[in-house]
């Protein structure tokens, strides 16, 4: 690594911008990256993130995890900067991995190995240690993360949720200034998941937190601000209650049968149709302001799901401005 050199402050690329102090938190600003193919999974990101919980919201190949990978270090940008706390990351990966917990999407574990053993192994790797010794260490992290009665078990016999825990367990070693958590709900079972989201809310204070998800209640549950990615563009940098707002009083709900579905969806904006009782469709469209809602649907509050689904299926000249930039001062969101 060559980065002893980049001594934060030192060179224009160090500097969060020109003619203010250095933001704290995390800031990126036009984020590009192509990968081998090439296919472009970053078109210019500009996003600002203080602190505590930010939620990255957006479908599959959306590229969430290769932003979260760039945040991290762990791979370069085609172009762009990101700083933490005022540093250049790409110029000091360094620096951010000494700050950095990282959850990644997939994690591999050793089955064979209980989760003590685990953690010690990852802890190795990682080189932290504890005052009191590296078992010691596994071992208070394991009582953080509800994992303490589970310690001797092997990994291979853990639910998808302890799994997870003991993922947060090694990402929160050695007190990171930012975690870095990538999908980390997917799978969990409704129990799991609220167990999950509490451990997280407590870990985020004092932190940046990113939280990538395709799951918009992980970020209605826990995300004060989050931003919307789609196909490499960031389309919405905003607040749940304001996403909310954005789309309430355009959005109507009624019923269609299965059959009326494919004719009705060819004439309105559906956002989403869900099978009742096998039978017929509860249906959600979004109305565009002096539009013509469909015959005996009725109003119904906006939620921060519809804002999602107006931002993926709704043309772009139709989504509501308010809806792509509800954050004063948000850097420019590029559509
Ligand atoms: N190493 C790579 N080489 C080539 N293409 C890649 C690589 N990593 C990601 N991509 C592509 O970049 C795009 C963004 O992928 P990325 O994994 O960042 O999306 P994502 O939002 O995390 O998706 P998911 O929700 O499925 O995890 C996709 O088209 C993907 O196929
Ligand atoms: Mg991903």
């Amino acid at each position: 690594m060559t980065s002893a050199t980049a001594t934060p402050g030192s060179t224009a690329g160090a500097t969060a911008t020109s003619g203010s102090t250095a933001a704290a938190g995390l800031v990126v600003k036009g984020l590009v990256k192509i990968h081998p193919g090439p296919v472009c999974a970053l078109k210019g990101i500009d996003l600002e993130i203080p602190g505590g919980m930010f939620g990255l919201l957006g479908p599959n190949g959306a590229g969430k995890s290769t932003f979260m990978s760039i945040v991290a270090g762990l791979v370069e940008p085609t172009a762009g900067r990101v700083l933490l706390d005022g540093t250049d990351i790409v110029a000091n990966p360094r620096f951010v991995r000494e700050r950095l917990g990282f959850l990644p999407q997939d994690f591999g574990f050793y089955p064979e190995l209980s989760g003590r053993a685990m953690l010690e192994f990852l802890l190795r790797l990682k080189g932290i240690s504890g005052p009191r010794g590296r078992t010691a260490l596994a071992d208070a992290l394991l009582e953080r993360v509800n994992l303490a009665d589970a310690a001797k078990r092997k990994v291979g016999g853990y639910s998808g949720g302890m799994r997870q825990r003991l993922g947060l367990a090694q990402a929160i070693a050695g007190d990171p200034r930012i975690l870095i958590v990538d999908e980390p709900t997917a799978g969990l079972d409704p129990e799991e998941r609220q167990r999950f989201y509490r451990l997280l809310a407590e870990l985020a204070v004092g932190r940046v937190v990113l939280l990538s998800t395709h799951i918009v209640d992980d970020v209605a549950t826990l995300c004060p601000r989050l931003a919307v990615i789609k196909s490499g563009h960031v389309v919405a940098d905003t607040t749940p209650s304001a996403a909310r707002e954005s789309v309430d009083g355009l959005v109507h709900e009624g019923f269609v049968a299965d059959a009326d579905l494919p004719a009705f969806a060819a004439a309105h904006r559906v956002l989403s149709a869900v099978l009742v009782e096998g039978r017929t469709n509860r249906v959600r469209v979004f109305v565009p302001p002096g539009g013509t809602p469909p015959a005996g649907f009725t109003k119904s509050p906006g939620t921060l799901e519809d804002a999602y689904l107006v931002l993926m299926r709704v043309p772009d000249h139709e989504v509501p401005p308010a809806l792509a930039r509800s954050v004063p001062d948000a850097t420019e969101a590029t559509r």
